[in-house]
């Protein structure tokens, strides 16, 4: 642990968030996106927490693979599906279900000889134009998979919305028309919604919904905060405060000197920093929750630590925790002052900040 920083993980608020989730979508099978480290919060760890998830989805094989071998039985989509004949292999032996999105995928199916059939996802390019076949192609490609005698039967099929997260958009009304009607007499389970299109496009919920951020306590819409949906964050990124010292009006801060007190001030130094994951392009004035107080980032983000002007609280000291986001600092406001997402900053946490797991009852 570097100099007390810390990110602790509320199984309990990650438990809320996706029973939230299961109420939003009462008729819908549940599928964990717990890709990138479940967004930087441990996979095996929020695997285990949902167990009640009907699936997992995640973007790679190895980590499919991983919670395999962790013993998950559960249902495991890998959003990239496989790229070659080893990982098609790899697929069919653990059993794991795979995203087609390209005719290339079809070819490999079809050129296969000895695997056991798997289940596939034939994604549809409604819009977001990175992963999907073309609608136009969707029954050519679906009748070449049948024939490979590779895949289980029925195939299923979804899509992934680009603007879900602005309710004003009309964007995602016109996936939803588009997906439907490329979709009509096939008959497989459809999956539509990530987080934002679950809470704020009902009629996308169909057979499988696949929240990710929602469940960490992130807001899928940029303009709601997640409390707004009742949603808790489980994440709380903290340090400590390392150094504390006085400056006159006219001093400077940090690299580049690029910070100069106005008046004089209580400048505190806290032990993360970009080397922990804290966003290096915070501006200055990004809260810091210390002691109950919100304080302002002042100069540039170091490595190992970054500054706070502190001269608004009292009493503060040496070794007092600073929040830098999570339970009291919404991390949507960090995200905003660092010009990135909270999706970027879970992700972001790196190797050697020590992750604590906390239950209900099990305090920090
Ligand atoms: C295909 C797919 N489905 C679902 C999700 C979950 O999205 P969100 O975290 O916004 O709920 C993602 C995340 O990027 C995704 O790529």
């Amino acid at each position: 642990m570097s100099l007390g920083t810390s990110v602790v993980i509320d199984l309990a608020a990650l438990r809320h968030n996706f029973i939230l989730a299961a109420r939003a979508a009462p008729n819908s099978k549940l599928m964990a996106v717990i890709k990138a480290n479940a967004y930087g919060h441990g996979i095996l760890e929020v695997a285990a927490a949902l167990d009640t998830a009907d699936g997992f989805a995640v973007a790679r094989l190895d980590e499919a693979i991983r919670l395999r071998d962790a013993g998950s039985d559960k249902t495991i989509l890998v959003l990239t599906g496989f790229n070659d004949e080893r990982e098609l292999r790899e697929f069919s032996y653990y059993d794991l279900d795979a995203v087609v999105h390209s005719e290339y995928q079809v070819e490999l199916l079809e050129a296969c000889t000895g695997i056991s059939p798997i289940s596939v996802w034939l994604k549809i390019n409604t819009g977001m134009n990175r992963l999907g076949i073309e609608a136009a192609d969707l029954s050519r490609i679906a009748d070449r998979i049948q024939l490979s005698a590779k895949v289980r039967l029925p195939y299923k099929l979804m899509t992934h919305f680009s603007c879900a997260d602005d309710m004003a958009s009309d964007v995602t009304q016109q996936q939803i028309n588009l997906f439907d009607e490329s979709v009509a007499g096939h008959a497989g389970e459809q999956s539509l919604a990530n987080s934002a299109g679950l809470l704020g496009w009902q009629y996308a919920q169909r057979h499988w919904v696949r929240p990710g951020i929602m469940l960490y306590g992130g807001s899928p819409f940029y303009a709601r905060k997640a409390s707004d949906d009742q949603l808790k964050p489980v994440m709380t990124f903290s340090s400590r405060v390392i150094s504390l010292r006085q400056l006159t009006k006219g001093q400077c801060v940090g690299y580049g000197a690029s910070w100069v007190a106005p008046s004089a001030c209580l400048i505190a130094t806290i032990g993360a920093g970009y080397g922990d994951g804290y966003p290096r392009h915070a501006k200055t004035g990004t809260p810091v929750l210390i002691n109950g107080v919100q304080v302002p980032v002042v100069g540039r983000v170091s490595m190992d630590s970054m500054t706070v002007d502190v001269s608004q609280c009292v009493g503060i000291k040496l070794g007092d925790k600073a929040v830098l986001w999570g339970e009291g600092l919404p991390i949507e406001q960090v995200a905003a002052d660092s010009s990135t997402i909270s999706y970027e900053l879970m992700c972001g946490i790196t190797e050697r900040v020590k992750r604590i797991y906390r239950s209900a009852g099990n305090g920090e």
